[in-house]
């Protein structure tokens, strides 16, 4: 076999892609693009799959979450931090609660391209092309907006590398030091989970201050100073991934330098499609999607071709199924993983196989559906004695109403007030907070299970 390109996957079938009308104008972004510098290093992204290799491991666990989509409007510093607060928060109740490190993965600095379940859409019989995500076309429903436009990719890199430089700055400049877990509460909403969340950081102060008062200096708490803060998304639209993917000097490999770790969507994982051609050559860590048509002879493809080396957190598998279906699909998939004999990290996205559409008529998910999948997921890794290594969420830390449920249960005419998403709903702060507790719940109960049985 020839060495792998990273233009390759143009000889393959396409998905989920645009037909952009001005070839001439697309060369012009993609030489563009190729001069620029690329967003993530590959020592990043090597370590990055160190940590995912201990999640498979079940020595970490994976906390991957951000926006459905990126959006260009909605573009500000406060709605970085914001949703980076809420990964922080998240992330110290399940180490605080679990007692397992936590590798943190935004869905940031890239997720901008989607794919959809129709080509086109029709409202009042007008019936256009879908919205694709701000990388591709606008959300406004005139056919100007949703015409493919290939100059929309330098705006793409611009925000993600604006986006990747805040959460930069953050994770390292003071903002993510443990010594402010009470600061991260700040504009908290009342109710039992922010109770228990501010009784945690008192635990948790106490226990800096005590740490400082038996002359534990800092040096010695760097660790406790900084964050690893990774970025991720759906590697889509290959003409921006292609133009972004670089040689690393050091190893002689392939870097996708437009984020940490890129994953295939549950639509775009045909084995001899484009995008698998793609990931494949990258060196990164790679996520895929499975859905409910996940066979377990494509897994066994799949895996092959991701994975060849059978290199550890090279591949993340996002189990998507929906409440009540995980004990009938994650079984075959598990199963096939132990036939390889494949290193896997095995993670759960409660999200898409919940999406329904509410009374009131707006795309939804209701809490309690996420709620039963996480618990799904968790109920069939202890009866298969496998390692659940993470989880994926849609969560903003903006408030807003767009999954129903919760502690400040939103109900269906609750979701007209604050639905600002511009693909799926996401889960707001308040939502997100009660599903860490409950993560580390299922989390701890299996440790301490395991622990138990190991010992006797
Ligand atoms: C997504 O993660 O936004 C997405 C589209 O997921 P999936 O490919 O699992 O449907
Ligand atoms: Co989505």
């Amino acid at each position: 076999m020839s060495e792998w390109q990273k233009s390759d996957w143009r000889a393959k079938p396409r998905v989920q892609m645009p037909d952009y009308t001005d070839a001439a104008e697309l060369a012009a972004v993609e030489g563009q693009l190729s001069k620029y510098p690329p967003l993530v290093f590959a020592g990043e992204a090597r370590k990055l799959k160190r940590a995912l290799g201990a999640a498979s491991r079940g020595e970490a666990f994976l906390l991957q979450g951000g926006d459905c989509a990126e959006s260009f409007d909605q573009f500000s510093a406060n709605a970085i931090r914001d949703t980076f607060k809420v990964m922080l928060q998240m992330a110290m109740v399940l180490t605080y609660g679990a007692k397992v490190p936590v590798v943190k993965v935004g869905r940031m600095a890239g997720q901008f391209a989607k794919p959809r379940s129709a080509p086109t859409e029709v409202v009042d019989g007008v019936e256009l092309p879908s919205y694709r995500g701000d990388i591709i076309n606008e959300l406004a429903f005139t056919p100007q907006a949703r015409i493919p436009d290939p100059k929309k990719m330098l705006q793409a890199y611009t925000q993600a590398a604006a986006t990747l430089n805040l959460l930069r700055a953050f994770s390292t400049g003071g903002y993510a030091d443990v010594h402010q877990v009470h600061s991260w509460t700040l504009g908290f909403a009342e109710g039992e989970k922010a109770e228990r969340y501010r009784d945690m950081a008192n635990r948790i102060s106490d226990t800096l201050d005590f740490m400082t008062a038996a002359g534990i200096t800092a040096d010695a708490t760097h660790a406790l100073q900084t964050v690893d803060f990774y970025t991720s998304h759906e590697a889509l639209l290959l003409e921006y991934e292609e133009a972004l993917t670089r040689l690393d000097s050091t190893s002689g490999k392939w870097l996708a330098g437009s984020g940490h770790m890129v994953w295939i969507g549950d639509r775009t994982r045909q084995p001899d499609g484009a995008h698998v051609e793609f990931a494949r050559g990258v060196l990164n860590p790679i996520g895929l999607k499975c859905g409910p048509s996940t066979t377990a002879e494509d897994l066994k493809v799949l895996m092959a071709k991701l994975n060849p080396q059978n290199e550890a957190g090279r591949l993340t598998l996002i189990a998507r199924f929906g409440a009540g279906k995980v004990a009938e699909h994650l079984p075959r998939l598990i199963k096939a993983v132990q036939e390889e004999g494949a290193n896997v990290v095995w993670v759960c996205d409660p999200m898409h196989g919940n999406t329904i559409k509410s009374s009131t008529g707006f795309k939804t998910r209701p809490f309690e559906a996420v709620l039963s999948e996480v618990r799904e997921f968790f109920a069939v890794h202890k009866a298969h004695g496998t390692v659940p290594g993470g989880v994926h969420f849609e969560m903003t830390g903006a408030d807003v109403t767009e999954c129903t449920g919760g502690v400040r249960a939103v109900t269906d005419e609750d979701l007209s007030s604050r639905y600002h998403t511009a693909c799926d709903p996401r889960l707001n702060a308040s939502q997100s907070l009660e599903l860490a507790f409950l993560v580390a719940e299922e989390l701890s109960a299996l440790r301490a299970e395991r622990a138990q049985a190991a010992a006797s």
